[in-house]
């Protein structure tokens, strides 16, 4: 016998924990040096057309499929599937996706981690830990594999306590403060000498940067903030209740997850500018803006301490910003798998969490040390391949091979007139035509 399945316990608990896998170093990071390095506010306007053409359509096929089948991804692809083949790709789909969850968790956990030792590097200062200190920010194999663990065990504390009590009731706690933290920083930074030259930066448009390039950028880009297909929505849209309009709160978590996208670009792109105000250099030898982790790690630090003690909180707030962040997220992609574990094996979650995070953990430690070789790999594999082939099978799913007359059953579910609705009108034929085409033509492109 199986043991009974979680669920969200209200509306918000759903939308905080969507939003917060959604939102994260994605958002913080990604997006706004994306932003800056792809023509500003020119990104911005192709990432927001994309989010909501195309990842939101994508998005809205995770969450109907997992509230209708309620169950785990590779259950629920066979659940819709209408014969033996598609039960086979169904199958196939929902294993390649805890696959590329796991694989995304795994190279997350170490980045995460960078950001969990720089959290404590201001309290080392504080005490005058001077080796500590070095130790906290030197890039050793000892420090990375410390931190992904201790980062990889809040994420299976958190997963191990169930949907409502673990992954619900953390994501209401830390979403909010998130956001507290970011208009903070924000607030700050933007009082700072440099600041305007960054958001000018980060909000004119210079339209001659649209290209095919920045296309495949702005797309990549909003399926990974999304979350998308891997089955992270699609397992958090099979804890939600029947009584809510899945249009409407997947409309929400796109505004929310592409409105802090947003914003983080108003705290990165000026902070980058006080910093090279404050004689840090922030473009690159090629005279590139410095977008990878020398950014966050070195950059931001660098700023913070020009700031004097003022700056050590500073820091404290930047860094807890990016391990919350990191930390809403991480719980949604090692749901996958526990999730798969729990329901198709047996296992109770409290063993299935450990047993699951210590493989993810073995992954991540063996990217730590061949780093060079791995990361990058893992990450394209991952991100560039895994998330968008996935996405359109889900699309291939909902479009093409589960029964209309159940999939506008599952919709009307807390949305009764929604045949009468635009979004009945667009979302069925273009999530079975537009989408798949969209992504693949943008995959063939980016491969190419
Ligand atoms: N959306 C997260 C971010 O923007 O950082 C990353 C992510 C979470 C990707 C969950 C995939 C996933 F399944």
């Amino acid at each position: 016998m199986s043991a009974p399945r979680g669920q969200f316990s209200s509306n918000i608990g759903f939308l905080m924990a969507a939003a917060g896998s959604a939102v994260g170093l994605g958002n913080i990071w990604g997006f706004p040096t994306k932003a800056a390095s792809n023509g500003g506010a020119a990104f911005v306007v192709v990432y927001l057309l994309l989010a909501f053409l195309l990842a939101y359509p994508a998005l809205m096929a995770e969450l109907t499929i997992g509230r209708h089948a309620r169950r785990n991804m590779v259950q629920a692809l066979r659940e819709i599937s209408i014969g033996p083949i598609s039960r086979f790709f169904g199958s196939l789909a929902g294993f390649g996706g805890i696959l590329v969850a796991s694989l995304i968790l795994s190279f997350y956990a170490i980045v995460a981690g960078w950001m969990v030792a720089h959290l404590a590097e201001p309290f080392a200062s504080l005490f005058g830990a001077s080796g500590a200190v070095e130790w906290l920010t030197g890039n050793s194999t000892a420090r990375n594999l410390t931190f992904t663990a201790i980062f990889s065990g809040l994420t299976m504390l958190i997963i191990a306590a169930g949907v409502e009590k673990g992954i619900e009731r953390w994501s209401t706690l830390l979403m909010p403060s998130l956001i507290i933290l970011l208009l903070l920083l924000i607030a700050y930074v933007l009082t700072q000498p440099g600041a305007v030259t960054g958001l000018e930066v980060y909000l004119m448009p210079d339209f001659s940067h649209l290209s095919p390039k920045l296309l495949i950028a702005a797309m990549g880009q909003a399926f990974f903030s999304l979350s998308l297909g891997v089955g992270t929505m699609l397992i958090y849209g099979s804890y939600l209740s029947q009584q809510e309009s899945l249009p409407r709160l997947g409309a929400l978590v796109t505004l929310i997850d592409v409105g802090i996208a947003f914003t983080a670009g108003l705290l990165i792109l000026p902070a980058m500018y006080v910093a090279q105000e404050a004689g840090t250099q922030i473009f690159s030898e090629s005279g590139e803006l410095i977008a990878g982790p020398g950014l966050i790690l070195q950059v931001l630090p660098a700023l913070f301490d020009t700031m004097g003690t003022a700056g050590l909180f500073v820091a404290i707030a930047f860094f807890a910003l990016m391990v919350i962040a990191s930390l809403t997220s991480s719980i949604s992609m090692l749901e996958v798998p526990v999730a798969f574990t729990i329901e198709n094996l047996g296992v109770p979650r409290r063993l299935a969490t450990p047993l699951v995070g210590l493989i993810i953990f073995a992954i991540s430690s063996t990217i730590i040390v061949n780093f060079d070789t791995l990361f990058g790999l893992v990450v394209s594999i991952s991100t560039e391949y895994g998330q968008p082939l996935l996405g359109v099978a889900l699309c291939v799913f909902a479009g093409w091979i589960w029964r209309r007359d159940q999939l506008l059953a599952e919709l009307k579910k807390g949305h009764e007139n929604i045949e009468q609705t635009l979004f009945w009108k667009i979302w069925p034929w273009y999530v079975r035509i537009v989408c798949p085409l969209l992504i693949l033509t943008a995959f063939a492109q980016s491969v190419m």
